[in-house]
């Protein structure tokens, strides 16, 4: 039995002033910014990437990027590297997130570029797959999840596969407040580990953290958090409000129901 450590990201999208950033920090309760277990890790808007990281200085609470190009610098109008999130105090970033799937032409193929570049500078990648509604429908969901895992993790070294992240968010449940059942969230988060184990090794497998995401609520996180494959939770909207998110933070109590 490998023990994992369970982690609980928040992705603030497309959210939150400087004003805002610090009123959600000073909110965020004592017991939730200590928190070590569950790690926890916010990804706010590049604008205030820096500004949440000195505001959590001193307390647990990690910082992510939403996204990162893969070269260390350049003539590349609009971007930011991997080496100015760990400036500016991220630890980690979010790649491949459906929404820039979707809006901002992130393919397989990028999303590749970006985990080796992300792991090169060692910041953490919590790399997204999951399937979209016609998808899933049409019976391909396990073969959509599968390539995308393969593809992302492709050239990437064995002994540096443990440490990422993985957050399996199913499109049709992103922002829409329905929820992925526990018990099938867990089925596939199972099948990207399973994945995982036949490109590296059982071991990486067994290590890394995958996370569900999806509408995730302080309603819903203990029942998710009970299923043995789902290692965290990967939390939109009910991550901006700094009591729902503490509240999903400490779902280990009363408190979260
Ligand atoms: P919601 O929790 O708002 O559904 O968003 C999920 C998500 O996309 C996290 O990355």
């Amino acid at each position: 039995m490998t023990m994992r450590k369970p982690a609980i990201a928040g992705n603030w999208k497309m959210y939150k002033t400087l004003a805002e950033t610090r009123a959600f920090a000073e909110a965020f309760p004592a017991d939730a910014k200590n928190s070590t277990d569950p790690e926890v890790i916010l990804c706010p808007p590049f604008t205030v990437l820096n500004a949440l990281a000195e505001a959590f200085k001193g307390t647990a609470v990690q910082v992510g990027g939403q996204d990162t190009f893969w070269q260390d610098e350049g003539a590349y109008t609009g971007e930011v590297s991997p080496v100015m999130l760990k400036d500016a105090g991220a630890s980690h970033v979010i790649i491949g997130h459906s929404e820039r799937r979707q809006f901002f032409g992130e393919t397989d193929g990028s999303v590749n570029r970006k985990v080796q570049a992300a792991l090169q500078w060692q910041l953490v990648p919590i790399i997204c797959v999951g399937e979209k509604l016609e998808e899933r429908e049409a019976g391909l969901t396990d073969n959509v999840v599968i390539v995308q895992v393969q593809r992302a993790l492709l050239n990437v070294a064995p002994e540096l596969v443990s440490g990422v992240l993985f957050a399996y968010e199913p499109v049709w449940a992103i922002g829409t407040g329905k929820t992925c059942a526990s018990d099938e969230a867990n089925r596939v988060c199972g099948l990207i580990r399973e994945t995982i184990a036949k490109m590296a090794t059982p071991e990486a497998a067994a290590a890394v953290r995958v996370l569900y995401g999806g509408s995730v609520k302080p309603e819903t996180i203990a029942e998710q958090m009970a299923q043995p494959e789902i290692d965290g939770a990967l939390v939109g909207g009910a991550s901006l409000d700094p009591s729902s998110f503490a509240k999903i933070v400490g779902y280990r109590t009363a408190a979260a129901h």
